[in-house]
């Protein structure tokens, strides 16, 4: 399986299997050492450590990392503006050369890397598997684009005759990129090749639950000839780096994937404390919705929902959070999804090919994961399906819950309009299409929606009045999860997002880069 693939051709391809499972053994010459961050190339160490465990198994010691903080930032973003000069002066072709190596060494490496984001995150094969492939294929996407668009080179008109003007597109300087735990590969890789591939360079501070995927990857940035000091690893908690990322004058711009509250904070400090504007491409989380109408195909409808709330235990910006059901159909679809959810999310050991729901990433999303059940039964909502935290016997050495399908939760319960980030899906009823965009509306959130109906009419009345950046009609493999590079720009509108230029659509690189009106007489 080489080049573009699907999540669908990746659950079908039986040669997968023995490949992963071979890796998963590999993968464990790996884990439980000691790792240093990478400042500059040099492998540096603190008086501080932190240990990352695996959340299948929390005897499983994925690793110890160094706890770093604002000072060892600092000397990162010294490298990384040092290492500025030569890498911004590249010829754009011979930085894409480099970064299609890159997917190239991700793809050669991909099942090991898929087996780590196993351990280290608790995904399954087929999602880990996929999240790999959107690595590979994000960066030959813009690889493409770039050469598509002649590195953004567009020759210009003046009316002074003589004058032969170029717009072109220069790139800021040092960035802060900040990545999240539930695609330690993907979003990283999306981020980091917008930075890179514009001519910028980094401070790459990745998740405290996946910092061994990130250390594989910026190994593998090293062997395709990225630099040292280009891309530089910081480890840690993010809480010690924020204030040396937003208050340090020389950072050029943040990249930043994660929650809406530590992405507010960053956009409020970073315009506060810096001397001028400058850029802060944020991707935040959601609420997202989907409508099932009369008019659906409602076993497609069920399974596409199933698939987007419970995929990887509703740990995804992108899963389906609240389902609004048409009155006259709502019993069917309730049953349906119900015995779709019994069908397909089976609980356990993410390294099992029978596993769809693997564990939460922590012990503090498995105590959310309680309070928000609780919360929704004391307000008078009717858990029909799960609800359970699983504590006993094979479950009980990781953060294993059940999927959960709630109803009959009142309006205005602060569940509707809270990112929870766990498998608990809420299910509501209306009357008319109207009624079900306000419902579907109806929340500062703007990341992914989806619509099940088989009217075009009722599928361009959604599309016309969703006021969210990525939105789906009918899709059965997920109702709103599942954008892929050159397919579905990931676009967060209000609070899901802060640019509208997606990662994965042809906008993006603008991010990173400033416009310079060059003229020649
Ligand atoms: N590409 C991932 C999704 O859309 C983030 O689910």
């Amino acid at each position: 399986m080489t080049g573009k693939v699907t999540y669908v051709a990746i659950l079908a391809d039986e040669s997968i299997h023995p490949q992963y499972e071979r890796a998963l053994e590999e993968v464990k010459e790996d884990l439980g050492r000691e790792w240093p961050m990478y400042i500059g190339g040099k492998e540096t160490y603190t008086g501080g450590k932190f240990e990352k465990r695996s959340p299948i198994d929390v005897n499983i010691l994925i690793g110890k990392f160094q706890r770093g903080s604002g000072e060892e930032f600092s000397r990162a973003l010294d490298e990384a503006i040092k290492a500025f000069r030569e890498w911004s002066r590249l010829d754009w072709k011979d930085r894409a050369k480099v970064m299609g190596r890159l997917a190239d060494l991700i793809e050669r490496d991909r099942f090991r890397l898929a087996a780590l984001i196993t351990y280290e995150v608790g995904k399954n094969r087929y999602e880990a598997l996929a999240e790999v492939h959107e690595a590979i294929d994000v960066v030959r996407y813009y690889v493409d684009l770039i050469h598509k668009v002649n590195g953004f080179e567009e020759p210009m008109q003046s009316p002074v005759p003589g004058e032969r003007p170029v717009s072109v597109l220069r790139p800021y300087g040092a960035w802060a990129v900040i990545s999240p735990f539930n695609f330690p590969i993907a979003l990283a890789k999306g981020m980091l090749t917008g930075v890179l591939l514009m001519g910028n360079t980094a401070v790459w501070k990745p998740t405290s639950e996946a910092p061994l995927t990130a250390i594989m990857l910026y190994k593998l940035m090293i062997e395709a000839g990225i630099p040292p000091g280009v891309v530089n690893l910081v480890t840690g908690p993010g809480e010690s780096f924020e204030d040396a990322i937003v208050a340090n004058p020389k950072v050029a711009g943040i990249a930043f994937t994660g929650s809406r509250d530590v992405g507010m904070r960053l956009y409020r400090r970073f315009t506060q404390s810096q001397p001028w504007p400058k850029p802060i491409v944020l991707e935040m989380g959601s609420k997202n919705p989907v409508i099932v109408t009369a008019k659906a195909d409602l076993d497609k409808a069920a399974e596409g929902v199933v698939r987007a709330a419970f995929g990887y235990g509703g740990q995804k910006c992108s899963a389906t959070s609240r389902v609004y059901v048409q009155r006259q159909v709502y019993d069917e679809f309730l049953n349906k999804l119900i015995e779709k959810t019994r069908q397909i999310v089976t609980v356990g050991d993410p390294r099992l090919r029978s596993t769809f729901l693997g564990p939460l990433i922590n012990k503090r999303a498995q105590d959310n994961y309680r309070k928000y059940i609780a919360d929704a039964v004391s307000a008078g909502g009717k858990v029909v399906y799960g609800g359970k935290v699983l504590e006993s016997g094979e479950f009980a050495r990781g953060y294993y819950v059940e999927p959960a399908i709630i109803t009959n939760l009142p309006r205005g319960n602060y569940l509707w309009y809270t990112e929870l980030f766990v498998p608990i899906l809420l299910v509501d009823t209306f009357e008319t299409l109207e009624e079900a965009l306000a419902k579907a509306n109806d929340t500062e959130y703007g990341l992914t929606a989806g619509i099940f109906s088989e009217d075009p009419n009722e599928v361009q009345y959604f599309f016309d009045n969703i006021e969210f950046g990525v939105v789906y009609a009918n899709r059965r493999g997920g109702a709103t999860t599942g954008a892929w590079p050159g397919a579905q720009p990931f676009t967060g509108w209000k609070a899901s997002g802060a640019t509208g230029k997606g990662v994965n659509g042809p906008y993006y690189l603008l991010n990173f880069a400033r416009e310079q009106a060059r003229t020649v007489v």
